[in-house]
């Protein structure tokens, strides 16, 4: 079975409370409950994870590549600065695909550059937490397309 990690960023589990007209008004259980439904509905397990430290985000990373086909990421504020996380991705040969609730290119300025985006197959951003779903759908389909 085709098995994505689903990791969430610094700041991510205050979803539902934290700026709600930025970030809708879910909670990141909630979100992770309908990704996890929604894979087993394409056939695929879902795991997910959220840290608010760097090095535990990349570890989960290095790991990916012993269970998992693929990764959704929201790197949050890191996206932003993170040499580290981009060289994690860079690293693990995974496809992953980074995710934004908020349309970081409608923001401040300096949300408009990621370190991040280059390393991955493509990025979605501004769907609120459908996103995520268009993120785990755009991964199955590259993980099952043959070009
Ligand atoms: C975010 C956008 C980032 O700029 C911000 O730092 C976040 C959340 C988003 O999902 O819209 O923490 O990644």
């Amino acid at each position: 079975m085709t098995a994505v990690l689903v990791l969430h960023g610094p700041n991510l589990n205050l979803l539902g409370t934290r700026e709600p007209e930025i970030y809708g008004a879910l909670t990141l259980e909630e979100i992770d409950r309908r990704l996890v439904a929604l894979g087993r509905e394409l056939g695929a397990e879902v795991r997910t994870f959220q840290s608010n430290s760097e090095g535990a985000l990349i570890d989960a990373l290095h790991a990916a590549p012993t269970w998992a086909d693929g990764v959704v990421f929201n790197p949050g504020g890191y996206t932003h600065t993170s040499v580290a996380l981009r060289d994690a991705v860079a690293a693990i040969g995974l496809p992953v695909v980074e995710v934004h609730l908020s349309n970081v290119h409608a923001r401040e300025e300096f949300r408009r550059r990621s370190l991040i985006a280059p390393v991955c197959i493509g990025s979605i951003s501004g769907f609120g937490w459908q996103s995520y779903t268009l993120a785990l759908r755009a991964l199955l389909t590259h993980l099952t397309s043959d070009t």
